[in-house]
């Protein structure tokens, strides 16, 4: 069965979906904080899967936070970061998403969820944007104790979706994402809504590139 795996954070929700409640909090800092916070956050994923000392992504997330604060200098309070923490549970999905979906359904495909968000943040988010009802299962790499692009978390997804490596597409705006699939063996989309988007210059390229949900279904067909 063909399989889709769809990245959560910067492919279906958006990251920076917290910008308005920054600019309430640290004003004209609010777009170098979100950006700051979400390069932060990976990196903690990335440092973390190779020194081997996992923690929940949501500790990588508010590690992100405090450390964002103290270098942007903006003295957001506990109970501020709290908030934004809060905020983080129900970030929006991005406009073409939802219209997106159902027409991947309709060609007989099977989604999933997949990403480095425990499975009930990513629950939580799916639900909030309304389009829980897409996905046949959420997968979430905590059970690996490892982040993406470790090639583990990849097989990891292949084996609770059961299906073959070929048989499945990783679907993602964040191009080391799309590598580590594809050099685990997956085929792998690139979602560039950004026309300025830059994908790493390495010997890994996607298989192919959509600035939009919906034209997948152009690319991936269903066997
Ligand atoms: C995700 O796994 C990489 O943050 C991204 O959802």
């Amino acid at each position: 069965m063909t399989t889709l795996a769809f990245d959560i954070y910067g492919t279906l929700i958006d990251t920076h979906g917290v910008r308005q409640a920054l600019a309430t909090l640290v004003g004209d800092k609010a777009t170098a904080f979100s950006q700051l916070w979400r390069d932060k956050q990976l990196e903690y994923t990335f440092r973390r899967g190779l020194m081997r000392l996992h923690a929940d992504f949501t500790v990588c997330t508010q590690q992100a936070l405090a450390y964002t604060n103290a270098a942007l200098q903006t003295g957001l309070s506990p109970d501020a970061q709290s908030h934004l923490m809060t905020l983080y549970k129900t970030l929006p999905a991005f406009a073409d998403v939802a219209t997106g979906l159902p027409v991947l359904q309709r060609d007989a495909l099977t989604l999933y969820a997949f990403s480095n968000g425990n499975a009930e943040m990513v629950t939580g988010l799916l639900q909030h944007a309304g389009i829980d009802e897409h996905f046949q299962g959420v997968v979430s790499v905590q059970p690996v104790s490892s982040y993406k692009p470790d090639p583990a978390v990849y097989r990891y997804f292949l084996d609770q979706a059961q299906v073959s490596a070929d048989e499945a597409w990783m679907v993602s705006s964040n191009p080391f994402d799309v590598m580590g699939a594809k050099s685990a063996g997956m085929r792998a989309i690139w979602v560039r809504r950004d026309a300025s988007a830059v994908f790493d210059p390495w010997e890994i390229t996607p298989d192919a590139e959509v600035a939009s949900i919906a034209e997948i279904a152009d690319i991936v067909k269903p066997r």
